[in-house]
């Protein structure tokens, strides 16, 4: 029963269902990762089995394709769709800018090139994630395998010319291991606190040779859907 949901679950399924209305019959979906953007395509789901929608699909995990050939939803890749009307994704955190912090569930690289592939990305999120700054959440960056020690440690030295808080960089743990990607690579998470400028420290970061891609998202979001408990959701930004 959906409505002995928990406060945050019933936020996230709100903002979904907002998110929902920006979708038109024919459109090319990006479809983001975790477990509000799982909620997006549930409701997909059930919209197209009740009106007939259709859409195709580009998901950004194996965990979403998964889920959306389990309801059905044509799918695609990246490639064979081209490029993409809309994306809708969730965040770990996001500010008044609409820079994002993702990467919270791992799938932040397919997240990024999807959500930079399309017309506009929108987020789908509950209150929870809005914050004055980003930072309070580990900032995910993906680093290849191959010498992720070494990158580790210039990715320390880097934080030392930052305006951060925190400077812990730790390895994300997986099943039996280290945390690998859909893509093969690992994580570490950034404990930073507080970002001062994300988008300096995000092109800082990729331009150390290792690191494939940053959780950092900044002039990306187009707007960001809030959801609330009750069911209501504001928009922030321009759909
Ligand atoms: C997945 O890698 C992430 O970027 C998610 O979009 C983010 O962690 C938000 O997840 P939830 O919707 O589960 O909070």
């Amino acid at each position: 029963m959906t409505d002995d949901l928990p406060a945050a679950e019933r936020g996230k399924r709100a903002a979904a269902a907002r998110a929902l209305e920006f979708v038109e019959d024919g459109m090319k979906l990006g479809l983001g990762t975790g477990s509000t953007a799982a909620w997006f395509v549930d409701l997909l789901g059930q919209r197209m089995r009740a009106e007939g929608l259709r859409v195709t699909g580009v998901p950004s995990s194996s965990r979403t394709r998964a889920r959306a050939e389990g309801l059905g939803i044509p799918l695609a890749t990246l490639d064979e769709a081209g490029w993409l009307d809309l994306t809708i994704d969730g965040a770990d955190e996001f500010d008044a800018d609409l820079n994002l912090i993702k990467g919270g569930g791992g799938a932040l690289l397919r997240e990024k090139i999807v959500a930079t592939a399309c017309d506009r990305m929108v987020v789908i999120t509950d209150p929870s994630k809005e914050v004055a700054r980003l930072g309070a959440y580990p900032l995910p960056v993906e680093v290849v395998r191959f010498g992720a020690s070494a990158t580790m440690r210039l990715i320390a030295a880097l934080l030392e010319h930052h305006d951060v808080d925190g400077r812990d960089v730790t390895r994300r743990p997986g099943g039996d291991g280290p945390y690998i990607s859909d893509e093969g690579n690992t994580i570490v998470d950034l404990a930073l606190g507080r970002i001062g400028d994300p988008a300096r420290l995000n092109a800082a970061l990729n331009a150390i040779p290792g690191v494939v891609e940053t959780g950092l998202f900044c002039g990306i979001a187009a707007a960001v859907v809030v959801g609330e408990p009750d069911g209501t959701a504001r928009v922030i930004g321009q759909i």
